[in-house]
């Protein structure tokens, strides 16, 4: 299994802005220090209650959104990503200990230099561009996220020209050929999105993020918004293009059935924080997180003769702009103990490639 994607320390705030000067008085933390690997050509399933910073991770990683802090890898090798890592963790210590500042200035060039190379988060100008051709989002609404104005043909055309990567007659090849891939067809090419069912429209959508030929999809609840029939057509559909395209998803639902069926591995998000994953099968059966276990507990299971033990929630979720302190879910947690609300807990692998964030469940 080769890592993908990987996201270290990852933070994006939100400016909150106030008073006649429209300064900054406060930040909503979306995204608070998220480390996490995506295997290449896993379905890596992103669950949470809505504004615990789902999209607000998926759109960073792709550098739609400028991250505070940490760092983002696509393809980068294993050794470098170690190396970045150690760096950082060497410089917070060397700045701790007040080295001098010659140590300090050696390192930091190095991983400035690597940085360059290697991290998202530091690309500019033409990397940043040809970033847009190995990265896509598939949105959850259609209706907003295609121009009303353009006919099909030009929606799909769109990244290959700004691209550079063909024009003309063998753009328009390339467009048909996408069209069929996601079960449209050339008799559709001068249609205008409203021509089509909300499926259909979600399809126009796919062979857009999909023409460049990319590595990685963000899917943002990219189901939610069609019917149950429609929504099967469309996961069949994923399927089947990470299988014929190479493709890596990161799938982002707060459909916990969805996430269930196409996911290889889920991640529970909280507050903007991940608090627990694993692999699917794990992660459903043997659920850990009292947040994951409130919300997966929810999910209605076909099986009528089978129940999941469910933990009731309490509460609301609270404001990202001042989260409550240690552990964020403290105040709604069931098994919330002293230091969870002094100290904030780590992700620790439980066994089975399972980790979970929680004093109460991992000790
Ligand atoms: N552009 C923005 N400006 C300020 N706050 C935002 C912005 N976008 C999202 N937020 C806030 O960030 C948090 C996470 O939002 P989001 O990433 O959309 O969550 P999700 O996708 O899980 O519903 C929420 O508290 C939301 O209100
Ligand atoms: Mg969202």
């Amino acid at each position: 299994m080769s890592t993908l994607i990987h996201v270290e320390k990852l933070k994006k705030y939100y400016p909150v802005l106030g008073g006649v000067f429209k300064r900054k008085v406060a930040e909503v933390k979306a995204v608070d220090n998220v480390t996490l690997t995506i295997h290449k050509g896993e379905c890596f399933g992103l669950v949470g209650e809505s504004g615990c910073g789902k999209t607000t991770l998926g759109k960073t990683i792709l550098r739609l959104l400028d991250a505070n802090g940490g760092y983002i890898f696509l393809g980068a090798p294993e050794k470098v990503i170690k190396e970045i890592t150690s760096l950082d963790m060497q410089i917070d210590e060397a700045r701790k200990k007040k080295v001098s500042k010659r140590e300090l200035l050696v390192l930091t060039r190095r991983l400035n230099e690597l940085r360059r190379e290697y991290d998202l988060t530091a690309f500019g100008g033409q990397k940043l561009k040809l970033l847009r051709k190995r990265m896509q989002i598939v949105y959850q609404d259609p209706t907003t996220s295609l121009d009303p104005r353009m006919l099909v043909k030009d929606i799909v055309a769109e990244p290959l020209i700004v691209q550079g990567i063909a024009k003309g007659a063998s753009a328009r090849e390339r467009v048909i050929k996408t069209l069929e891939s996601v079960g449209l067809s050339v008799n559709q090419l001068y249609r205008y999105p409203h021509e089509f069912s909300g499926g259909q429209r979600q399809r126009v959508a796919i062979a857009r993020a999909i023409v460049t030929q990319p590595e990685f999809l963000v899917l943002d609840e990219p189901t939610s918004a069609v019917d149950v029939s429609v929504r099967a057509q469309l996961l069949n559909l994923f399927e089947k293009l990470r299988k014929d395209f190479d493709l890596t998803y990161l799938f982002v639902s707060h459909d916990l059935s969805v996430v269930e069926c196409i996911s290889d591995r889920v991640a529970v998000m909280y507050l903007g924080k991940i608090v627990e994953y694993a692999y699917t099968e794990e992660i459903f059966k043997n659920t850990l997180h009292p947040y994951a276990q409130a919300l997966i507990g929810s999910v209605p299971i076909p099986d009528p003769t089978k129940r999941r033990e469910r933990a009731p929630l309490k509460g609301e979720v609270p404001s990202p702009i001042n989260p409550p302190s240690g552990c964020r879910f403290h105040p709604r947690c069931p098994l919330a103990m002293d230091i969870c609300r002094r100290e904030e807990p780590m992700l620790v692998d439980v066994g089975n490639s399972h980790y979970v964030a929680c004093y109460a469940v991992s000790g």
